[in-house]
């Protein structure tokens, strides 16, 4: 934990001399969402490989860097790529860079992932609000010692997702003409997407939509008392509730086709945020 922390200090640095600005929102784009960082004015790129200790995405679709600039008129810092705990890095890298993000600055986080929908009228495009999550990864980012620069050993999740940012971003949907569902993330490890009976066994458990990450990266959020908010693109039916076998390729297409939605919500819904 100790290295780890003199990890996180190194790249805080290292980000901090080539950005010369402190974000007030991080932000982590999932899959086939990256395109959003090409909406950051006044970039500046750093590639994940150039930091010392930190990981470097191997998922096709997720391009690896920091993009630190400005969105709807707010300071920004956009992880584009994340890491996933089925690449097998440890839970511990999976969160690196949400940590890093709180450590550059960042008192809030806005966390998107591509999810397969399972409640019934959730379609392929569909964007929803995270409200809640399950984990299922049968793991928590948390294990080990606890390190309290960071956070509580036991932090509460009652309000995991900021119920003050998701109506927020309701309202602004509404004036974007975005239309917007909500509902409980499921996160499992993957990379094998469910068999049929998996996914009605999360539709009992009260899932509305699977994937297979952000539930680590917000519990170290809340960890550090860093508000989130989540935001799922439905890119597929959960198995079994369509014909179509899954594809990651379909997965990313999807997402891209979401691009016309979200060019002018996400910019307008930074640009309403208080800090
Ligand atoms: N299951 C798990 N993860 C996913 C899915 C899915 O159907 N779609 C996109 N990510």
């Amino acid at each position: 934990m100790i290295k780890s922390m003199q990890l996180l200090e190194r790249c805080r640095m290292l980000i901090q001399k080539r950005a010369q600005r402190k974000p007030q929102l991080g932000i982590v784009l999932g899959s086939g969402l990256g395109y959003v960082a090409g909406l950051v004015e006044r970039a500046v790129e750093i590639n994940y490989h150039e930091l010392p200790g930190f990981p470097v995405s191997t998922v096709e679709g997720h391009q690896g860097r920091f993009v630190i600039g400005e969105l709807g008129g707010k300071t920004v810092a956009v992880m584009q790529g994340r890491f996933h705990f089925y690449e097998g890095y440890t839970m511990e890298q999976v969160v690196m860079g949400v940590r890093l993000l709180s450590r550059l600055g960042a008192g809030r986080f806005f966390i998107t992932n591509a999810s397969g929908g399972i409640r019934p009228g959730l379609r392929p495009g569909d964007l929803m609000l995270i409200r809640d999550h399950i984990n299922l990864m049968g793991y928590n980012p948390l294990i080990g010692p606890n390190s309290s620069r960071l956070g509580l050993r036991f932090p509460d999740m009652t309000q995991a997702y900021s119920a003050k940012l998701r109506q927020l971003a309701r309202e602004v949907a509404d004036e974007c003409s975005v239309e917007l569902q909500e509902g409980v993330y499921a996160a499992v490890t993957g990379p094998s997407y469910e068999t049929p009976a998996e996914v009605s066994m999360l539709r009992v458990l009260g899932a509305d939509a699977v994937g297979m990450s952000t539930v680590p990266e917000v519990i170290a959020a809340r960890h550090m008392g860093v508000e989130v908010l989540g935001l799922s693109l439905v890119t597929n039916l959960a198995t079994g509730l369509s014909d179509k076998k899954l594809d990651h390729h379909e997965v990313q297409a999807v997402a891209r086709r979401a691009e016309n939605s979200l060019q002018n919500f996400v910019p307008t819904l930074v640009s309403r945020m208080e800090f």
